[in-house]
């Protein structure tokens, strides 16, 4: 074992461990279960950390297309049959090395092929670490909108190997930082403060929480899409040219408003979520131009988390909730508010 922060995703018999550290990616082989014979390692071409990933049994790579669009039953149905081509049985594991896409994918794959067979994660994004790859939510898009299909699913254990941070795109940093702005208004902890490997293991262990609490988001697990709602719907209306963390950023910028017009929060409430978002964690908070606000709404009303009109997870009194039945009203009314992107060149990388 290399020198690593442990941190356990809290399921009873299925609790299971995050490695977070330098390294770390030589410590898949101590997450496979037991008994596995093979495993395919499901991948994008060029990631950084494949070729040091030994899962300790026989293994083929497997490469998915990069992008949103792949993100699709398509890809899952390719998978699955080359699942079957190289003989993965219900006893063996997949192994997911890459960035949210690929854990999604990766661990969708798994929880449908045989009706479920073991996946393992090596997170080798920022926004992999701390948010995709744990708490076993797996799926795809439709061209109706985001993860609209997909699994509860968890991983026999994750890999968040930092080393792989050191070559991430800019873009894709950012992308991080936006799942980690969300945490700060969750706990109020200021996480820039801490070192990079405590930093990203806090973040772990704030979701683990949460998810350990609900782990099928009957209720408290909704939190963990704070700023999610509008995300989603700036991704779809995009044609996702918005990134998932970018979007997660301005979504929750959105929430703020949208709070305040409810009478939730204050003033100086919206203008902390503008100054963590914008100024600590220099991200934009500013919807693009040129989109419609009537789709913007068609689309939120899509979202899963609506069962009784528009549904949307909220600061408040008592910290961080879902709230439904949003009137559009309102909705509509947080949107004139939000700033507006002057340059569509800010979003690249
Ligand atoms: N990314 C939200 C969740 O895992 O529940």
């Amino acid at each position: 074992m290399n020198a690593s922060i442990c941190v356990q995703v809290p399921l009873a018999d299925r609790t299971y461990d995050v490695l977070v550290g330098h390294g770390t990616v030589n410590d898949v082989a101590s997450l496979v279960p037991r008994g596995v014979r093979r495993a395919a390692v499901v991948t994008q071409a060029g990631n950084p950390l494949v070729r040091r990933v030994d899962p300790g049994v026989p293994f083929e790579v497997l490469e998915i297309p990069d992008g949103e669009h792949h993100k699709t039953m398509a890809t899952v149905e390719d998978l699955c049959r080359q699942f079957v081509r190289i003989g993965l049985t219900r006893a063996d594991c997949v192994i997911g090395v890459g960035g949210g896409l690929v854990t999604d994918v990766a661990g969708f794959s798994a929880a449908v092929y045989h009706r479920g067979i073991a996946v393992v994660h090596v997170a080798t994004t920022l926004l992999a670490m701390v948010d995709a790859a744990i708490g076993g939510k797996t799926g795809v898009n439709l061209a109706e909108g985001k993860n609209l299909v997909g699994a509860f699913w968890q991983p026999s254990g994750v890999v968040c190997d930092l080393d792989a941070l050191a070559t991430l795109p800019p873009r894709e940093t950012r992308c991080g930082l936006g799942e980690m702005a969300k945490y700060h208004f969750l706990t109020g902890d200021d996480l820039l403060a801490l070192p990079l490997p405590e930093r990203v293991a806090r973040c772990v262990a704030i979701k683990a929480e949460v998810v350990g609490s609900d782990e099928r988001e009957g209720g408290r697990r909704a939190i963990l899409n704070y700023g999610h709602t509008l995300a989603h719907a700036l991704e779809t209306a995009t044609d996702h040219s918005l990134a998932h963390g970018e979007a997660v950023a301005i979504g929750l910028a959105y929430a703020a408003r949208l709070a305040h017009e409810l009478g939730r929060i204050d003033e100086a409430r919206v203008a902390e979520h503008d100054r963590v978002i914008t100024g600590a964690y220099e991200l934009g908070n500013a919807l693009p131009v040129g989109l419609d606000d009537a789709l913007l709404i068609d689309l939120m009303g899509r979202d899963k988390k609506v069962v009784d009109g528009l549904t949307f997870v909220l600061d408040g009194p008592e910290g961080v909730q879902t709230v439904s039945a949003v009137p559009e009203s309102a909705a509509l009314a947080a949107l004139a508010r939000m700033p507006r992107m002057a340059d569509r060149g800010k979003m690249q990388p």
